[in-house]
């Protein structure tokens, strides 16, 4: 039942903050993490390989930066359709990580059965613990996101994303790259997302009349720098399946290396950069666009909005967030974006024309 929203999509978008809170009642514990992973202990891991396809695929590109970051752990990432067929060697001591809302999703099937037997564990990430890559998982870890019926995944992937997020840190601690102190720290911020999740909800109106003006537009660039860079690509992911508007993502570094060509006037771009690191550097790529006449929508906090000073066509602010949490909490402007370009263009939302919900076929 869609309870009062106008589709699945809303609704599901508006459930995040009580679905992600429901992650961390179920896998922390005060300041330690609960996440039962079949004993295993990531000082004893040289490497994991994550496979997915589509938004999924997109929250392991996020879980990259953070291993590699908080746990010094070296990822391989893969597209379960490419991997599948490419025979890859596994280095010793290496996890297949699969990530799956539905469990069904024939690539993503294959790989894992590709890679049992060469890695020392299968662990996935699913939402349906009945489906066929939790049953032939060695650990199949709930992401809790409760049914998810829009064609468009979107508490799935924050959901996926919070999971994630406790197991990198659960490997930075296990690792020795972060003690009982840090890893408390860390969890207090992870307990701040409910929260600003809530907060960020709120920009729902003014990111309805941005929506009003992307809907006019044929191709819609998104630009993002690091752990944003995942957000960029999912941002245009999602606008391209429910608008039909085409859109591309990628990082901000590389505009120069190819798509700054496209920038024009009718092209408006929207640039994923909250007050991070690499905060000015995005600022300088953004300053890019708009010298060869390009409208840029910037998505930021209010600080970062400010310091990124005039020019910018929209922008949509939310609440300042620590760095670790960014990527969970700026998937909401990339989900209303799209959501309400759709609307705008009147096209069907929950069931988008030549999608289905489980791609069970390769
Ligand atoms: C995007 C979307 C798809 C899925 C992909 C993987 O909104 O829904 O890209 O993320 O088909 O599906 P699962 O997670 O079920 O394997």
């Amino acid at each position: 039942e869609k309870g009062g929203y106008k589709h699945y999509m809303a609704k599901e978008i508006a459930q995040q903050p009580t679905v992600v809170g429901e992650v961390l009642n179920a896998y922390v514990k005060d300041d330690r993490i609960a996440m039962n992973l079949g004993g295993i202990d990531f000082a004893d891991v040289d490497r994991l390989s994550i496979v997915a396809c589509g938004t999924a695929y997109y929250a392991g590109l996020v879980a990259k930066y953070w291993f590699e970051h908080y746990a010094r752990l070296p990822i391989d990432i893969d597209v379960a359709s490419e991997f599948r067929y490419r025979e890859a060697p596994f280095a010793p001591k290496t996890l297949g990580v699969f990530v799956s809302q539905s469990g069904e999703t024939a690539d993503t099937l294959a790989a894992l059965r590709y890679s049992a037997g060469k890695v020392d564990k299968i662990v996935s990430l699913i939402n349906v613990p009945e489906s066929s890559i939790a049953r032939e998982s060695d650990v199949a870890v709930e992401i809790h996101a409760g049914p998810e019926v829009s064609v468009a995944s979107t508490k799935a992937f924050t959901c996926q994303l919070t999971c994630f997020a406790i197991m990198a840190l659960k490997a930075a601690h296990d690792r020795g790259h972060l003690d009982d102190t840090g890893l408390a720290a860390h969890l207090a911020d992870l307990r701040q997302l409910p929260g600003l999740m809530s907060h960020a909800l709120t920009i729902d109106t003014a990111t309805k009349e941005i929506a009003a003006k992307l809907a006019e537009a044929r191709d819609v660039l998104f630009l993002g720098r690091g752990q944003m860079f995942p957000l960029a690509l999912e941002g245009a992911l999602k606008l391209k399946e429910i608008s039909y508007i085409h859109a591309e993502g990628y990082a901000s570094g590389e505009l120069k290396h190819g798509p700054i060509a496209l920038v024009d006037k009718a092209t408006p771009t929207v640039v994923m950069a909250p007050h991070d690191g690499l905060f000015d550097k995005t600022v300088s790529n953004m300053q890019e666009v708009m010298a060869r006449g390009g409208r840029v929508v910037l998505v930021s906090d209010a600080r970062a909005a400010k310091e990124a000073g005039d020019g910018v066509w929209q922008s949509l602010a939310l609440p300042e967030a620590p760095e670790l949490i960014q990527p969970i909490l700026y998937a909401i402007p990339a989900q209303l974006l799209a959501y309400h370009t759709a609307i705008a263009k009147g096209t069907d939302v929950d069931q988008p024309r030549n999608l289905a919900k489980s791609v069970t076929v390769e």
